[in-house]
């Protein structure tokens, strides 16, 4: 949540700035801001809303040094204002400074500072952190050296809480420095020029040698140099890192929303998370990102799995993948609960994290605390080098997918469920999986990508379907066994992108309460993708019908559904129920997608939420 960005070198900032900010704007995009150093002064100019008011701004400013930041905002400590709007200047005008991240004791620092003469203009946390800072400064002696770094650093001895900071200071022209302590930082390297930014996003079309800051670093930075100590003073000897990136995958082609690309490119995506993970024999997965012997994981008794959001519904349906092909029990919990629950849990047990972003702070801090008890961390995570993947302690498995942009997340979604599966696979194998059904298993997962792009191709008939629907304001998902995850899911994205009300529920579930829903007005989805409970599924389907309900189905082909059961069918292809998960999900993609397009959202920003949930 929020993201920002720090330029340092001979090119104009502000519009570096601003292209990066663009990048960044999935984290957050409240409000946005840019200072720049201009001759003896620094300039900066905010607005409410998208980057792209301030880019009209900052184009009529003509602001053309060489140094600057620049933030987008998802509002936690006061409102949506222009005042709240990073950067802050300190109250006596010598630093200008962006902030991801929360300041947990902000009013006790706010009320000291206040004390000693320093103003504050904001309702944020931010801005006790850029007084503070001035504050020590002013007490530096003038002739100290590095007395910018070292008033920065005396600050954050101070702060409880997370931060990723970047900021300037009237005194120093070509100078810039990063703390970061619980929110992601990381320094780019160029040519003359340096970077330093929350996310590679933001600067990886100039720059593709990034140093990964660790917690508690804090990094001086010039054009030409940089040098990173800890909030106590060591210094440390970075480790520069190559990044693989292609910039055309951040960048929106012929697409409408990143959204629609992103669900478009499930096939590749899928490839590419399974490339080169099947033994030579075709009979097993190999998940070489795993540290743990073939004996370690056999003696595993159970999988404990967090994540958030639709991450936590590609945990759900891995418990039922690994319990139904591996027959080991898991245990699936939402990252903020288990962190603070304190459940009793076996020494065998391995501890999952799954994380699109590397940088969900519930997720992370789950994982910190499972590594604290000593269990061993594994990962799921799609973005390399991201904090989540760097804090396992017995690795884990990239996604591969590429970067995802949309907000709602669809191909980080369906690679975390073909990921489990493989894991099902492997763990199935170890235990008591025959030869010939891990051929099988591998058959199905490599025809994954041409059967979702069987589906994809069904795109005009399931927007002609979305249209039919979208007027309606209430909705119902239900699937049963493996199908209840992905009517959870169906339910999330319709609600997070259209601000439609939906609910998931297991399909048997229904005649416990959601029943009383039914009506005209409510629609319900069902999945019923299993032959063993197809009949009791169409029952459900019926009793809906019979409740004046309607019903939209998405069954295998050939499958024969009444027409008093549903009034649109959507098929998927028969397929091994490994990979069932991941074929129902694609039309609710699309669904959920073609609905919000029709009801005139704004489908990859939709309103409160952000990509990366940095805050607690
Ligand atoms: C946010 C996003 C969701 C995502 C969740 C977890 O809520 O809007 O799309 O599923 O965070 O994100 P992660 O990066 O940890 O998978």
């Amino acid at each position: 949540m929020c993201g920002i960005i720090g330029y340092i070198g001979k090119q104009k900032a502000s519009k570096i700035l601003i292209n990066a900010l663009k990048n960044l704007e999935y984290r957050g995009y409240d409000s946005a801001g840019i200072a720049v150093r201009e001759a003896t002064d620094i300039k900066s100019v905010k607005k409410t809303g998208r980057v792209a008011n301030v880019e009209a701004e900052v184009h009529q400013a003509n602001l053309k040094g060489g140094v600057g930041i620049g933030h987008t905002r998802w509002a936690t400590h006061g409102g949506v204002t222009e005042a709240n709007t990073h950067p802050h200047i300190s109250s006596d005008g010598k630093f200008v400074l962006v902030h991801n991240g929360v300041i947990e004791n902000y009013q006790s620092l706010r009320k000291y500072l206040e004390e000693k003469g320093f103003d504050f203009k904001s309702e944020t946390d931010t801005e006790a952190i850029v007084n503070l800072i001035a504050y020590h400064y002013r007490k530096e002696p003038d002739n100290t050296e590095d007395r910018f770094t070292s008033a920065v650093r005396k600050a954050l001895i101070h702060l409880e809480g997370t931060y990723g900071i970047a900021v300037l200071c009237v005194d120093c022209p070509n100078e810039m420095v990063g703390a970061r302590n619980g929110s992601p930082l990381i320094l780019g390297l160029g040519k003359d020029e340096n970077f330093l930014a929350s996310d590679v996003s933001a600067f990886a079309s100039r720059s593709k040698d990034v140093v990964y800051l660790n917690e508690g670093d804090i990094v001086h930075l010039h054009s030409d140099k940089y040098d990173i100590t800890t909030i106590d003073s060591r210094n440390v000897s970075a480790i520069v890192e190559s990044l693989d990136w292609d910039i055309e995958e951040s960048e929106l082609g012929n697409y409408t929303h990143f959204m629609e690309k992103e669900i478009f490119e499930q096939p590749q995506a899928l490839e590419n998370s399974m490339r080169g993970r099947f033994s030579d024999d075709n009979s097993t997965a190999k998940l070489g990102g795993i540290d743990l012997s073939p004996r370690e994981l056999r003696s595993v008794d159970r999988f404990v799995m967090f994540g958030c959001g639709t991450t936590w519904h590609a945990c759900l349906a891995a418990e039922y993948l690994i319990e139904r092909f591996a027959r080991i029990p898991v245990e699936v919990e939402y990252a903020s609960e288990f962190r603070y629950r304190n459940a009793p849990i076996s020494d065998d047990s391995l501890i999952f994290a799954f994380s699109q972003s590397g940088e969900t702070i519930d997720t992370l801090a789950a994982m910190r605390e499972s590594n604290r008890k000593g269990f061993r961390t594994l990962a799921i995570t799609n973005v390399v080098g991201s904090s989540i993947a760097r804090q396992t302690n017995g690795g884990g498995i990239y996604q591969h997918v590429g970067p995802e942009i949309g907000v709602a997340s669809t191909k980080a979604f369906t690679s975390q469920v073909l990921l489990s599966s493989m894991i099902a696979l492997y763990m199935g194998r170890l235990r008591d999986m025959s030869l010939g059904d891990g051929t099988n298993y591998v058959d199905a997962l490599k025809s994954c990508p041409e059967m979702v792009d069987r589906i994809l191709k069904q795109a005009d008939s399931i927007r002609e379907i979305a249209v039919r629907y979208s007027k309606f304001n209430d909705f119902l998902f239900m699937g049963r066994q493996a199908m209840f995850p992905i009517a959870l899911e169906g339910a999330l994205k319709l609600k997070e992108i259209s601000y439609i009300h939906a609910e998931g529920y297991p399909a048997a579930e229904m005649k416990h309460g959601p029943i009383a829903l039914i009506s005209e007005d409510c629609p319900s989805v069902f999945l019923a993708t299993s032959g063993r409970i197809m009949k009791k599924t169409l029952a459900n389907m019926q009793e809906v019908k019979a409740r004046n309900g309607k019903v939209i189905s998405i069954v295998p082909e050939g499958t024969e559904v009444p027409k008093e059961c549903a009034d649109d069918v959507i098929f998927i292809p028969r397929c091994h129920e490994a990979i069932h998960p991941i074929l129902a999900t694609i039309p609710l993609q699309l669904l959920s997608y073609y609905i919000a397009v029709e009801r005139g959202c704004d489908v990859d920003k939709p309103r409160n939420l952000a990509k990366s949930v940095t805050v607690e």
